[in-house]
């Protein structure tokens, strides 16, 4: 039978938590397109073309099931991808960087820099590349001098591309986004290349969705909206500190400011943290880009974030010492959720890895509760061996338990039998709402001392 001709052959270069959603919907969306996903590793492929997906995220099974062998190919061949493709996605990751100038906060650009470099030593023909990964402001114009340099007589056009979605909601957002950026260059062939990203995904988003600009205003706009984004939640956190002090509760502030249209309500939910591979390193990358320019007060503005955020994490664990009568050595502690937030198997910088840590400083008996990323926090916590106990079922970990501390908001945990966990854990049991998903007045009827995130305590044994 002849191969089935396409209307264009795009590549994706990264088969992680961006790449495979992403070319999967443009894959779903748009069967004219040939869409290739490739990556260096082939464990990371081979689950790609199983039903076990790498990595979990509601809808991503079906809608790769849609398309898959159809116009949706994996492959770990990455010459033959770019050779084929006109149009190149590239979503490695960019961490920060852990060494040299900039450690601590600069993007490490190591495998950003393969990428172009394979394209530049492979490439037959003309290609437009496109920035999925989020990265530092003129690293677009960057990449287009190494890719210059060929004798071959190519042109490359790179468009910034940056990509908005959220972990546990990627689908959604990739079928109806709040907007799709695209930054060109403002000559002649940048904006043909423009249009031509802007074509890919006309085809199911409106074109008033489709916002374009230069290149470094779509750079710098992505660093800015995770950084705003993550800005709200450390200002209801530093918030909730105060709350706590004045016996107001962070819940009705947040409702109160929220119904503020100028402000608005989403974002403002108090927690023991946020996490997640990209809001501390988006902003660290940001803090560096304004020291780079002398910006230095704007750089301590921003830092500012990442510091508050380090600091709720740290007082959730201070008023688990503190409650629990200043020792927690030896004592069972069931913590419920590890995934840096609910519906994702992600536990990349999660406020429960830290909290885990500080947890086994002081000694205590950790085990660790999660529907999804078991997997993923033996893995983190390996150095911790068998000190740390591992139970997917949350009655299993309550069991004897001293307490219970929330550090992610599953869904499963609002409607566990608290009275069955306050039965078979010792007395006085304790909980640490870290989410405030759970009703705290029930539950202090029940018997347990309560403590929540922003809001007094519930408290049956009150010091004199
Ligand atoms: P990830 O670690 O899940 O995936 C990156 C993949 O790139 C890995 O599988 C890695 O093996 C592969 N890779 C690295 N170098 C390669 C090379 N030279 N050739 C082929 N494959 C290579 O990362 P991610 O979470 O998908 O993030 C990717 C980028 O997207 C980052 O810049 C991140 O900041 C940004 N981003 C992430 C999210 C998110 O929700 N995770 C959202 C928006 C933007
Ligand atoms: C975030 C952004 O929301 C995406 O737009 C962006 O594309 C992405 O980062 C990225 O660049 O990687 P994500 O980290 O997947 O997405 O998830 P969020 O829903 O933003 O949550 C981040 C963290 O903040 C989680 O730990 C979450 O529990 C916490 N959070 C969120 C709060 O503590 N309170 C809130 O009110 C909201």
């Amino acid at each position: 039978m002849a191969e089935k001709k396409f209307e264009r052959n795009l590549l994706c270069i990264g088969a992680g938590y961006v790449g495979g959603p992403t070319m999967a919907m443009i894959a779903h969306k748009c069967p004219q397109y040939k869409v290739t996903v490739v990556d260096v590793m082939a464990e990371k492929i081979a689950a790609w073309q199983t039903d076990d997906l790498p990595i979990y995220e509601p809808g991503l099974l079906e809608l790769v099931k849609s398309c898959r062998g159809k116009n949706l190919f994996f492959s770990t061949d990455v010459e033959k991808g770019i050779k084929e493709s006109e149009v190149i996605f590239i979503s490695v990751n960019t961490p920060t960087k852990t060494f040299g100038e900039g450690a601590g906060k600069s993007a490490d650009l190591q495998y950003w820099e393969k990428t172009a470099r394979d394209i530049l030593r492979v490439s037959e023909s003309d290609k437009i590349i496109v920035e999925r990964s989020t990265l530092p402001v003129k690293t677009a114009i960057a990449m287009e001098r190494i890719l210059s340099l060929n004798e071959k007589g190519l042109n490359f056009e790179v468009v910034s591309n940056p990509e908005f979605l959220a972990e546990g909601t990627a689908i959604r957002d990739l079928e109806k986004p709040d907007r799709v950026l695209i930054g060109s260059k403002e000559t002649e062939s940048g904006l043909k290349a423009r249009q031509a990203i802007v074509d890919i995904y006309a085809n199911w988003i409106p074109k008033s969705n489709l916002i374009t600009s230069n290149q470094m205003s779509s750079e710098l706009s992505k660093l800015v909206a995770n950084s705003f984004l993550a800005q709200r939640i450390s200002s209801i956190n530093s918030i909730s500190a105060l709350c706590e002090k004045v016996d107001a509760d962070v819940r009705e502030v947040a409702n109160a400011i929220g119904k503020d249209s100028r402000i608005g309500d989403k974002f403002l939910n108090a927690s023991v943290g946020f996490g997640g591979s990209c809001f501390k390193k988006d902003i660290l990358n940001l803090v560096y880009l304004c020291e780079t320019y002398g910006l230095q007060d704007v750089a301590e503005y921003w830092e500012g974030i990442v510091k508050i955020n380090d600091y709720q994490s740290t007082r959730f664990v201070q008023t688990i010492m503190k409650a629990m009568f200043n020792t927690i050595t030896n004592k069972r502690i069931a913590l419920f959720g590890f995934a840096f937030k609910a519906n994702t198997s992600d536990t990349r910088e999660t406020a429960a890895l830290s909290v885990t840590k500080k947890l086994m400083m002081e000694k205590a008996h950790v085990v660790i509760s999660d529907p999804k990323a078991i997997k993923n926090a033996k893995n983190d916590l390996k150095d911790y061996g068998d000190d740390i106990e591992y139970e997917e079922d949350p009655y299993k970990a309550a069991k004897g338990a001293h307490a219970i501390a929330i550090a992610t908001e599953w869904d499963l945990y609002k409607t566990l039998d608290y009275e069955k966990l306050y039965h078979d854990m010792e007395k006085p049991a304790f909980i640490f709402d870290g989410r405030n998903i759970l009703d705290h007045e029930k539950l202090f009827e029940i018997g347990f001392e309560v403590h929540p995130i922003g809001r007094p305590p519930l408290i049956h044994f009150k010091e004199n």
